[in-house]
């Protein structure tokens, strides 16, 4: 262990667990793991990690990493460990983190809660962002053996705030996979392969992100007023994907259930107002 290195805890070695604790040894620090089965340590092993036999033995580390399947199979674990300080790396809902964090601190655990932006393989790569809430004492400690992971980024003391971000953001990823797999199968009915719609479908998705500050600037403001695109034009246009879904002998629930959004926005009266609007049907 070189100098500034730490000891690290990484409770948890399925496929998260195991690249956190790889990327970790990879960076010099002393790294001791626990996992349920401990057959799962051997290639970290091989490569200098030590195992520990119990969570505690895991826990006497300078800081600890957790990283199981879900809040609830990782309380029991936690509570036999009983780390000095964590950083929890399991996902799960803003209450779920903010009542780990009120048992950390009943417990007298400095207590970090993290969400991992990235899969597996990007650990430790430039594709890798971490969001943190919680204890700013114990992230500013940590900064360093954390930002082996990833691009670390402290949301403030809040320690739900960085599970309501990753749910945010993988709400985005998963309308926008489901956006492009009834985009592939629509093109799919008459013979276009994804290797060709693929390269259209990247530069489109490019373009709609630039939508994205102008939109969130009038849902900042409430002002709605748009000279570019109605929300009455864009309502019939989900209509018409809807109606050629269906008689492309495709299903049509994902465009269906934004057409019934957008439709019930516009009974609302934002008709002739921007998409942004849309946010007051769905608040
Ligand atoms: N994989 C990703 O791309 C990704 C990305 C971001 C965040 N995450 C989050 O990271 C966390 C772990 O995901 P993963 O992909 O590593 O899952 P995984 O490969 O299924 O690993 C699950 C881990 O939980 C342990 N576990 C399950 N049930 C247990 C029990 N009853 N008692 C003790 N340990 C138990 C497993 O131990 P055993 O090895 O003994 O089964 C293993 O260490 C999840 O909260 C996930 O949402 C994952």
């Amino acid at each position: 262990m070189g100098e500034g290195k730490k000891q690290v805890g990484v409770l948890g070695l399925g496929r998260m667990g195991a690249a956190l604790a790889g990327a970790l040894l990879g960076a010099g620090h002393d790294v001791v793991v626990w996992n349920r089965s401990p057959l799962k340590a051997g290639p970290l092993v091989d490569r200098g990690a030590r195992l520990a036999a119990t969570p505690a033995e895991a826990a006497s580390a300078d800081v600890v990493l957790s990283c199981l399947s879900t809040y609830d199979i990782q309380q029991p674990v936690l509570e036999a460990a009983s780390p000095k300080v964590l950083v929890n790396l399991t996902s799960g809902t803003p209450a779920e983190a903010r009542s780990a964090a009120a048992w950390a601190s009943s417990a007298g655990i400095d207590y970090v809660d993290g969400v991992i932006m990235a899969v597996p393989q990007g650990i430790g790569t430039a594709q890798s962002r971490i969001l943190y809430g919680g204890s700013p004492t114990a992230f500013s400690a940590q900064r360093e053996v954390l930002s082996v992971l990833g691009e670390p980024v402290f949301l403030g003391e809040d320690a739900g705030l960085a599970a309501l971000y990753d749910l945010a953001l993988l709400g985005i990823m998963w309308s926008t996979m489901a956006g492009y797999l009834q985009a592939l199968a629509l093109v799919g009915t008459e013979g276009v392969a994804p290797a060709a719609f693929t390269p259209m479908a990247l530069s489109w998705l490019s373009a709609v992100g630039g939508f994205l500050p102008g939109i969130g600037a009038q849902v900042a403001s409430g002002e709605y007023a748009t000279d570019v695109s109605a929300l009455d034009i864009n309502a019939a246009g989900l209509g018409l994907l809807v109606e050629t879904s269906r008689a492309q002998g495709i299903d049509a629930s994902v465009p269906a259930a934004v057409r019934e959004l957008f439709d019930r926005a516009v009974a609302s009266g934002h008709g002739a107002h921007a998409i942004a609007s849309v946010i007051e049907e769905i608040r």
